[in-house]
């Protein structure tokens, strides 16, 4: 941390209540950053931004169990508190907030947020309980940490589409601020699971953002028919053995249906195994 810089950490729940209510009371606007933390440079730039908005940024660090439908994905996500406190608070985060498992989830607890549609596309499809899952702990952090602004990265283009389409459904008053992708220099877009790449498989997942590219530079050339632009980005992809892809989607960027005919602003999505790491990316057209 650096000199002067005070961060709180808070674990417990009624506390950080209290901190974002004494915060509003103050007069101060209050930002929050949820993460699973093992920070990078894509997470603290969101911080960056919300300490740039917001008088307070809280960033959240939680695992949340009831997102992963992988239970050996669950049990090795990296856990770095100290290390994501101390990068949160030199990007700018005034509080960390770290809630255990069993306070965000006590006995009883038996309510979720069930989206249809949208939540049911892409990475909906393939996962059944994650946009749940994912819409229920960001509901619960909302609630406790009452931000004015909520950040949210691009590169996971269809939970920041999930969000929005909440907070204007439940009437929540929460600015959603999309953040772009931040991403390393072969073009990879960062993520805490590019760690679990072996040195051959992060070689080949630049294939993902290439892939895109390409599939983007078709577009650019007045190609607009959706399997071709996906065929494209297809034999990219193909050229890397180590990488299997699971779906590549040209999309509508509100509702995440597949379209017709492509236009600009559509998405081009992408999942693609490297091993067995699950890698999503996404470009916008
Ligand atoms: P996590 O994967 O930790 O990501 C936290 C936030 O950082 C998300 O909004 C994500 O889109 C953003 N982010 C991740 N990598 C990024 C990159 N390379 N560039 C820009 N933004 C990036 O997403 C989650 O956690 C969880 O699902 C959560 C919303 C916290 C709910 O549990």
């Amino acid at each position: 941390m650096a000199a002067g810089d005070t961060l709180t950490i808070i674990h417990d729940i009624e506390e950080m209540r209290a901190y974002a209510a004494e915060a509003r009371a103050s007069g101060f606007q209050v930002g929050l950053v949820p993460t699973m933390g093992a920070l990078h440079e894509g997470h603290l730039s969101l911080v960056r931004r919300a300490a740039g908005d917001n008088g307070r940024t809280i960033v959240s660090v939680f695992v949340n169990p009831i997102q992963f439908d992988d239970p050996g994905d669950f049990a090795s996500y990296p856990e770095t508190l100290a290390a994501d406190a101390e990068a949160a608070s030199a990007a700018g985060a005034d509080a960390v907030f770290a809630p255990a498992a069993s306070g965000m989830y006590p006995d009883g607890f038996s309510t979720h947020v069930d989206m249809t549609g949208l939540s049911e596309r892409l990475c909906g499809a393939a996962r059944e309980s994650h946009f749940r899952g994912v819409l229920t702990v960001v509901a619960k952090l909302f609630g406790i940490c009452m931000p004015h602004r909520a950040y949210f990265g691009e590169k996971d283009a269809q939970q920041l589409a999930v969000v929005q389409r909440m907070a204007a459904d439940l009437n929540m008053d929460i600015d959603i601020v999309a953040c772009p992708t931040v991403r390393e220099e072969d073009g990879l877009a960062m993520s805490s699971r590019n760690a679990r790449l072996t040195a051959a498989e992060r070689l080949a997942a630049r294939s993902l953002y290439l892939a895109l590219c390409a599939g983007k530079a078709l577009f650019d050339t007045g190609e607009r028919d959706p399997g071709r632009i996906c065929a494209e980005i297809d034999s990219v992809i193909k050229k890397e053995q180590l990488i299997r892809v699971e779906y590549a989607q040209i999309v509508d960027s509100l509702t995440f249906d597949s379209v017709t005919s492509a236009r600009e602003g559509c998405l081009a999505a992408l999942a693609a195994y490297a091993g067995s790491t699950r890698l999503i990316d996404n470009l916008r057209l």
